[in-house]
């Protein structure tokens, strides 16, 4: 049964996920960033997170050259951030701030989490690369996260409940 396109993408922004910006930097240093919701934890030992790059993402190109990304875990009050980095191409770095990550990746200041990788294993996902990406330094600040559901972002709106 072929699926169709639209629908599927209505049936997936039912689930509600967190947003990250992951960057990461070309083969000449030069910083490459994209908005990515299709982040999670993989494993506790080795600990190993997995997010999914668009094959035309020009961030792709710096996950093969440089080996390496960073998650920056956006919060609440970040969702120009989200939308920036949502946009193709370069230029998306300028005026923000910037903190620099391990081995000089850059990551956002005012994040949730900061999570450096080195990428562990790349499988194709259609149109997508799954990178797993081992864990080797984290910072947990902690906050209120900023969400997207139902192609909207979102702030919790209330206090959570235990899972
Ligand atoms: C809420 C949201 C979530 C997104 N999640 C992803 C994702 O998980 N993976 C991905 O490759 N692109 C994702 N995108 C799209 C990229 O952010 C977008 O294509 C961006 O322009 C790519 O930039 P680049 O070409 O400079 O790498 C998402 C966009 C939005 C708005």
């Amino acid at each position: 049964m072929r699926v169709d396109p639209s629908h599927f993408r209505r049936a997936m922004a039912e689930f509600a996920t967190g947003i990250t910006v992951v960057t990461t930097r070309d083969s000449r240093g030069i910083p490459l960033g994209l908005t990515a919701n299709a982040f999670c934890s993989v494993s506790l030992d080795p600990p190993l997170v997995l997010v999914c790059v668009g094959e035309r993402s020009e961030t792709h190109a710096g996950f093969r050259d440089s080996g390496r990304f960073a998650v920056s875990v956006l919060a609440e009050d970040q969702e120009d951030l989200a939308r920036q980095f949502a946009l193709p191409g370069p230029g998306k770095f300028e005026g923000r701030r910037l903190v620099g990550g391990g081995g000089d990746l850059p990551l956002l200041k005012g994040a949730l989490a900061h999570v450096l990788c080195r990428v562990w294993a790349a499988y194709p996902g259609g149109d997508h690369t799954i990178y797993l990406g081992e864990v080797e330094h984290l910072e947990v600040f902690g906050g209120r996260p900023l969400l997207f559901h139902q192609s909207l972002y979102h702030g919790l709106g209330g206090r959570g409940r235990d899972s």
